[in-house]
């Protein structure tokens, strides 16, 4: 069965869609990679790094994967179609491979740490595996693998953080990028995988991040967004132990760095994300009025066998200072699993009367997938069938395509600055680009370019999308 994951914002079909290095970068002689990218955004920016590490080793990008030399497959193992998607695509490179018996198939990221040899057994094509910890050894995976051996590195490390690592932009607009602040998880949630597959949390160098945005900024660049799977944990002190630097610190440090550089974050934690957080947001006008803020279930009974550390209430409290501190117009999304062990209607419809409370912009919803080795694998049964499953998870979409129609019905009317990422998809008379809030905003071009900022006036919108009228050109 495929969960109906989604939703209201285009963006995160990237959660979906394969990514791959689209930059043609042959130079005769050397290697080809192709690289393509499963899951989450801190793979997509691991990719990077993976690029930029392969350049270094003296390998070319190709954007077709049949003049690859290497292909690469960075995975993700959240749930269980996310597995079966790379699978898929696995048998497919499987023909290529008889063709071409020199070719090397590579798998990373999370699915690799996951099943790490196991992977070699199961999957007779794949050559390489590669924890999310292990790309710098990858020169030498790659060399031991075209000598016709099989390859393996899933060391877990403490300290890795890729911080002196000039990522390869790959499928860049040119005007945004992500920069990867932390890495790993220590809060072990009880569905969840990524501990396991992405080890301790640690956080990277506040210099290196800043140099990072800076250079971004230099080369053009107008958006950073903060990647972490808990931001607001951030947590970095210096050698001599004299500086320490947390989440809200390093907001304003990077916000700092020019006005005209815009700020993103992603993931807060509810436990974690403080009110100095939301002053530090207050504060800066370049830091995007957006949270996203994954709820998970609004159940307390739930969320305590979720392992989430934080009750209804709780969550509850952080919405109302967000609304408090930032104001009703600040963006709020959610994550939501429906059909965890044990979950009754009454807790489902705690979840439904959460989403109404809250009015979240849009959210990203999910069926309860068992993972393996997990908390909750090891001490629940996964007991809701999957017609239920199916029919909560429908529930929750409506009720958030309802209340996102509504929330961007709000913005109707509105002037709000705009940051322009390119052509729209249907055409080149009309431009798009995104709002504080991250939605996306589409208008006739004008005058107007990518990596502009405009003011647009709001006229209409459905529920994933805003249009609207460039102000004063
Ligand atoms: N660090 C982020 C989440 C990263 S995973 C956080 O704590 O919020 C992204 C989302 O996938 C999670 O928020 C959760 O909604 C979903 N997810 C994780 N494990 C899952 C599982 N076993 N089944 C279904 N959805 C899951
Ligand atoms: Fe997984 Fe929880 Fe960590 Fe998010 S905070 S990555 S859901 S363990
Ligand atoms: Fe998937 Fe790993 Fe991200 S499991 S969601 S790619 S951290």
């Amino acid at each position: 069965m495929r969960d109906l994951e989604i939703l209201t914002e285009t963006d995160k079909e990237s959660l979906e869609l394969p990514r791959t290095s689209l930059e043609e970068n042959n130079v005769t002689g050397k290697r080809k990679l192709y690289i393509e990218s499963y899951g989450c955004q801190m793979n997509f920016s691991d990719s990077e790094i993976v690029t930029s590490i392969l350049q270094e080793g003296g390998y070319s990008t190709t954007a077709n994967f049949e003049n690859a030399d290497v292909i690469l497959l960075n995975t993700c193992a959240i749930r269980e179609n996310a597995e079966q998607k790379v699978r898929n695509r696995l048998n497919n490179f499987g023909y290529l491979k008889k063709k071409r018996p020199d070719l090397v198939v590579g798998v990373l990221g999370c699915m690799a740490e996951r099943l790490k040899t196991k992977f070699l057994e199961e999957e007779k094509i794949v050559d390489i595996v590669a924890g999310p910890d292990s790309y710098r050894d990858l020169p030498n995976l790659l060399s031991e693998a075209e000598d016709g051996h099989k390859a393996i590195n899933v060391f877990l490390s403490k300290e890795e953080t890729y911080a002196d690592i000039s990522p390869v932009r790959l499928n860049s607009n040119g005007v945004t990028a992500f920069v990867s602040i932390m890495r790993g998880c220590d809060n072990m949630c009880s569905f969840c995988v990524v501990p396991y597959t992405r080890g301790r949390e640690r956080s990277r160098d506040v210099y290196s991040i800043i140099k990072e945005c800076q250079d971004l900024l230099d080369n053009g660049y107008k958006e950073v967004t903060l990647l972490g799977q808990n931001v607001d944990s951030y947590k970095w002190t210096s050698e001599d132990g004299l500086e320490k630097v947390n989440f809200a610190q390093l907001l304003e440090r990077v916000a700092l760095i020019s006005p005209d550089l815009r700020v993103r974050f992603s993931t807060s934690h509810p436990k974690d994300i403080t009110d100095e957080v939301l002053y530090t947001i207050k504060k800066y006008e370049n830091i995007c009025k957006y949270i996203h803020l994954p709820a998970q279930s609004g159940s307390s009974r739930i969320l305590k066998m979720m392992n989430r550390t934080y009750d209804r209430e709780w969550y509850i409290n952080r919405i109302d200072s967000i609304r408090n501190i930032l104001g009703e117009d600040c963006g709020i999304s959610q994550d939501m699993i429906v059909g965890f062990c044990t979950e009754t209607e009454e807790d489902h419809q705690q979840t439904l009367s959460l989403i109404e409370y809250v009015k979240y912009d849009y959210g990203y919803m999910f069926s309860y997938s068992e993972r393996p080795g997990t908390p909750a694998a090891k001490k629940y049964v996964d007991d809701i069938p999957a017609k239920v499953k199916q029919k909560r998870l429908a529930e929750v979409i409506d009720l958030q395509l309802k209340l996102s129609l509504e929330r961007n019905n709000r913005a109707i009317g509105q002037v709000q600055k705009v940051l322009v990422e390119g052509f729209s998809k249907r055409s080149e008379d009309f431009l798009q680009g995104r709002n504080d809030q991250n939605k996306k905003v589409i208008f006739p071009k004008e005058v107007h370019k990518k990596g502009d900022y405009v003011m647009v006036k709001i006229t209409s919108c459905s529920s994933a999308t805003l249009k609207g009228e460039p102000e004063n050109s």
